[in-house]
C-alpha cells in the first residue's frame, strides 16, 4: 500500500493555501505543465489563492494547460451553471492561461463516444496530467463516479444519483432543473496523473474522508482507490479529520 500524504489544517483558507503551493510549485518546474481541476465549493479558497499568487508575480499561467474533471449533460457553456462557466468565473478568467489550453468536457455533444475518446486524447497529447486537484462528495466520489460496482475507467456518461442531484439543487431554482446526467472523467483517467490533491473541508466530510483514506478500497467508495495511487497529498480541515481514529 502507497501511503498517503496527510495535511491537516486549521480552516479552509489555509487548506486552499497548501494546495495552492503544490501548484505554484509544479508550474515552476515545469511552466507548460497539465493541471487537472475540480468544480465545488472546496477548491474555492486554492482558487482565489491561485488568482491571488499570479498578481503577486509567483505564478505564471501563461503556458499552463488545464483538464476538468467533468461537464453536466445539456448544459450550454455559458449556462449559469455549467462547469465550464464556473471556471471561468472562478479561475479561468483571473489568470493568464489561454482558453484552448483549457478543456472542460462538452455537455452539449452530439457524439457521445467521440467527444469522450477525444477529451482523454487531448490529455495524452498534452503528455498527461501532473497534477490533478479533486474534492469529495458526501458519497466518495470523484468528479462524477458514483458509487457502483465497479471503477469505471475513462471519461464517460453518468447518470446522477439522487443524493448529487440533491447536494448541487442549491445552485439551481429546483431539484427539477438539475441535470440527471453528466460526462466525466473516469476513475482510472484520474489515477494516471502524475500526482494528484484531494482538499476536503468541513464536519459534513469526516465521515466520507474517514471511509475514503482509513477503511477498505472498494468502488462503493469511489475516492478509496486514491490509496493505490503512488503520490497523493490530501489536505483537509481539523473538522474534516475529526473521525480518524475515533
Ligand atoms: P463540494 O463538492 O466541494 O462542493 O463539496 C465536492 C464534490 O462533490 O466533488
Amino acid at each position: 500500500m502507497y501511503h498517503v500524504k496527510v495535511k491537516v489544517c486549521k480552516d479552509p483558507a489555509e487548506v486552499g493555501k497548501l494546495a495552492a503551493d503544490l501548484f505554484e510549485n509544479l508550474i515552476a518546474e515545469k511552466p507548460a505543465g497539465v493541471i487537472g481541476l475540480a468544480t465545488g465549493s472546496t477548491p474555492l479558497p486554492l482558487y482565489r489563492e491561485l488568482i491571488a499568487r499570479e498578481k503577486a508575480g509567483k505564478i505564471d499561467f501563461s503556458r499552463v494547460h488545464s483538464a476538468n474533471l467533468d461537464e453536466y449533460k445539456g448544459l450550454a457553456p455559458d449556462h449559469p451553471q455549467s462547469y465550464r462557466r464556473f471556471m471561468q468565473e472562478n479561475l479561468l478568467d483571473h489568470i493568464s492561461i489561454k482558453y484552448e489550453n483549457t478543456i472542460v468536457p462538452d455537455g452539449l455533444c452530439e457524439d457521445v463516444d467521440a467527444m469522450c475518446e477525444a477529451y482523454e486524447r487531448q490529455i495524452e497529447e498534452w503528455g498527461g496530467v501532473d497534477l490533478q486537484l479533486l474534492g469529495i462528495g458526501h458519497d466518495g466520489h470523484i468528479g462524477f463516479n458514483e458509487p457502483c460496482d465497479h471503477f469505471p475507467a475513462k471519461t464517460h456518461e453518468v447518470e446522477l444519483t439522487e443524493m448529487t442531484r440533491d447536494a448541487n439543487k442549491r445552485f439551481f431554482d429546483s431539484i427539477d432543473e438539475v441535470p440527471t446526467a453528466a460526462f466525466t472523467m473516469g476513475c482510472g483517467t484520474v489515477m494516471a496523473a502524475r500526482k494528484i490533491v484531494m482538499v476536503i473541508t468541513g464536519k459534513d466530510k469526516a465521515d466520507i474522508l474517514n471511509a475514503a483514506f482509513y477503511g477498505p478500497v472498494t468502488p462503493e467508495v469511489p475516492a478509496s482507490i486514491l490509496q493505490f495511487h503512488p503520490d497523493v497529498t490530501l489536505i483537509c480541515d481539523e473538522a474534516a479529520y475529526s473521525k480518524v481514529g475515533k
